[in-house]
């Protein structure tokens, strides 16, 4: 994997670049007041919502709720993963990425690899027209029913059976075999000396998401094992990562509205040739979490493809626990379970291509899977059954991301059990789920719905940075327990840290934590008591947090002192708190004049 790319480079690059250049080169936009609008690009609309703010360097539609910073658009908008995205900007201006120490630079020690590959495919796909022995492979695809255009649209290849054909199609002097030993192209011996990986094989090339060929799959011509040979993980292939087809698909998977996931590379190929060309396959893993954040970047909703066997349910069940938690708001999964000891690539010649589509129409929906597996483990017709049903559901609905689909199944599982009190079934959830709960990803909010003070604080402190100056010193933060407290003092440490933070910078920084999303929807939270940077509104947000905390300080320790007799510093702690509040009174009392 590419190195770490050192957060302070990242915060460099946006505070350089321009979030409506960016977006203007793809979306064109509008001046109004101080934004930027322009008809949303990431829904259908007719009237523009989608606003740009150069000021914070952020974007929002208020249509769809999309929003972040010029990263999170071109990861949304070019479907770039997160280091493309930087690359790309660093490229932009110029920069060179200084990849953190200890973690090699992925310019200096990956990317050479890629011609390497890119010479490989195009000389096994060479060896299929020329080599004597690519007639057997050419017959081979042509009695597997492809034609000469889906296997060019895949650049299918043939590795002829030598023990060097392909190291000798390089010349070591530019290209050391060591290297072609790095791509998992060569293997070395004992004695010494380095052999072909693929000998006597079709060739599937397997392209990253940005097209470039990373590794390749290699089918045994007829009979023979392996059956399938693939790359050995390479600095450059991930087998965990990648989806052989995908960078073909991704168009077709665009407009189809929707992605289908198979196990085979022959399947793949073969719903080409039928036209089917929404497909991609996992590399001989289990899927990961990694593959699916992949495709619902691409779309929301993904249909994957298991047989009908027994194996068939059990990597669906396996997918099952892979695919829950990665069900954001938005998110459709099905499975579709083919006739038993089919595969689709069967499937689709032994019928068609409509009834495949049609079977992808009717393909289960991930939850009544997730019921029918726990069904058949439960008699719900008597009382204790239907208590199992709960607790066999509960781990698996409870990694669900707090939304309305987490909502809906729970409903689901208190009609099931016949507990029609749907908050009891709801409370076992919380308890087991309480974080999740507390601090949602926050896809669904809407802008009504109330904050927590401190959520009030952080937002308008992500908004208007320049704020942190005129802020008092916050105490007993540490006192009490709330989800939204790690993130503000996080954000309060940065703002002092660093000066020159804009709210896209800021956002930025939480990226790789649980707070990502919730943040960005409170940088674009509309405060609307607030024109420009407003000190009022500071110290309002400001007692606002003293309040809660103060409050909550009190009542635990009241609540405590019914019960048992509190210590002398508890009850120290009491009356300091009392006082505190008193004072915020009068403080605002003052304010009040
Ligand atoms: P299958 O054996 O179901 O493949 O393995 P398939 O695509 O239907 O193959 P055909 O139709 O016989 O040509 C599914 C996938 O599992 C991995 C490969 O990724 C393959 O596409 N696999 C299978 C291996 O990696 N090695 C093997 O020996 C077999
Ligand atoms: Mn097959």
């Amino acid at each position: 994997m590419a190195g770490k790319i050192p957060q302070f480079f990242i915060d460099q690059l946006l505070q350089q670049v321009d979030i409506v250049e960016i977006i203007e080169q793809r979306v064109p936009l509008r001046k109004a007041g101080k934004d930027f609008h322009a008809c949303c690009p990431f829904h259908d609309e007719k009237t523009p919502s989608f606003t740009v703010s150069q000021n914070k360097q952020f974007y929002h539609c208020f249509g769809c709720g999309q929003n972040g910073n010029v990263i999170s658009f071109l990861m949304n908008y070019d479907h770039l993963e997160f280091p493309d995205a930087i690359e790309d900007l660093a490229k932009r201006q110029g920069l060179e990425i200084p990849y953190e120490k200890g973690s090699k630079p992925r310019s200096a020690s990956i990317d050479y690899l890629l011609p390497i590959l890119d010479q490989a495919s195009r000389w096994f796909q060479q060896q299929l027209r020329k080599h004597p022995e690519g007639k057997n492979a050419i017959n081979y695809l042509k009695n597997r029913g492809l034609s000469g255009k889906v296997a060019q649209r895949f650049e299918l290849g043939f590795a002829p059976d030598s023990w060097d054909g392909l190291i000798n199609s390089y010349d070591e002097k530019s290209v050391p075999t060591t290297q072609l030993e790095t791509a998992g192209l060569a293997i070395k011996r004992d004695r010494g000396g380095f052999y072909d990986r693929f000998r006597g094989r079709v060739m599937f090339p397997i392209r990253d998401h940005r097209g470039r060929t990373v590794g390749f799959g290699g089918r045994i011509i007829d009979q023979g094992e392996p059956k399938y040979l693939n790359s050995p993980e390479t600095p450059l292939f991930h087998k965990g990562s990648e989806l052989y087809g995908l960078f073909a698909a991704r168009e077709e998977i665009q407009q189809q509205g929707y992605a289908v996931v198979v196990e085979g590379y022959m399947d793949v190929v073969a719903l080409a040739q039928f036209e089917i060309n929404n497909a991609v396959a996992t590399l001989g893993t289990a899927t990961t979490a990694q593959h699916l954040q992949r495709l619902f970047r691409l779309t929301p909703h993904v249909v994957f493809c298991f047989d009908g066997d027994r194996a068939g349910r059990d990597a669906a069940r396996k997918a099952m626990s892979i695919v829950l938690p990665e069900m954001h708001s938005g998110h459709q999964v099905s499975f579709l379970f083919l006739p038993d000891g089919m595969d689709p690539d069967d499937f689709v010649r032994e019928n068609s291509a409509d009834a495949f589509r049609q079977a992808v129409k009717e393909s289960t929906p991930l939850d009544d899977f997730l019921f029918q597996r726990i069904d058949e483990n439960t008699d719900i017709t008597r009382r204790d059954g239907r208590a199992r049903l709960i607790e066999l559901a509960k781990p698996l609905i409870s990694t669900i991301p707090a939304g309305p689909y987490k909502v809906l199944l729970t409903k689901r599982l208190s009609e099931l059990s016949g507990l029609d009190d749907e908050k009891y079934v709801d409370a076992i959830m919380q308890r087991k789920n309480q974080k999740d709960k507390q601090l949602p990803n926050n896809r669904n909010k809407t802008k009504s719905q109330p904050l927590s003070p401190f959520a009030y604080l952080i937002s308008l402190l992500l908004q208007y940075p320049n704020l942190i100056k005129e802020m008092p010193p916050l105490d007993d933060l540490d006192s009490i327990d709330h989800p939204a407290i790690p993130p503000l003092l996080d954000l309060i440490a940065r703002l002092q840290t660093n000066t020159e933070s804009n709210t896209a910078s800021l956002v930025e920084g939480f990226r790789d934590t649980k707070h990502h999303a919730r943040l960005e929807k409170l940088a674009v939270w509309d405060h609307k008591l607030v024109a420009e940077e407003n000190k009022a509104v500071l110290i309002q947000y400001h007692n606002n947090v003293r309040q809660f905390i103060i409050d909550q300080n009190i009542d635990k320790l009241l609540t405590k002192a019914q019960v048992v007799e509190l210590s002398d510093l508890e009850k120290s702690e009491l009356r300091r708190f009392t006082r505190l509040k008193q004072s915020l009174r009068l403080d605002s009392s003052d304010n009040d004049c």
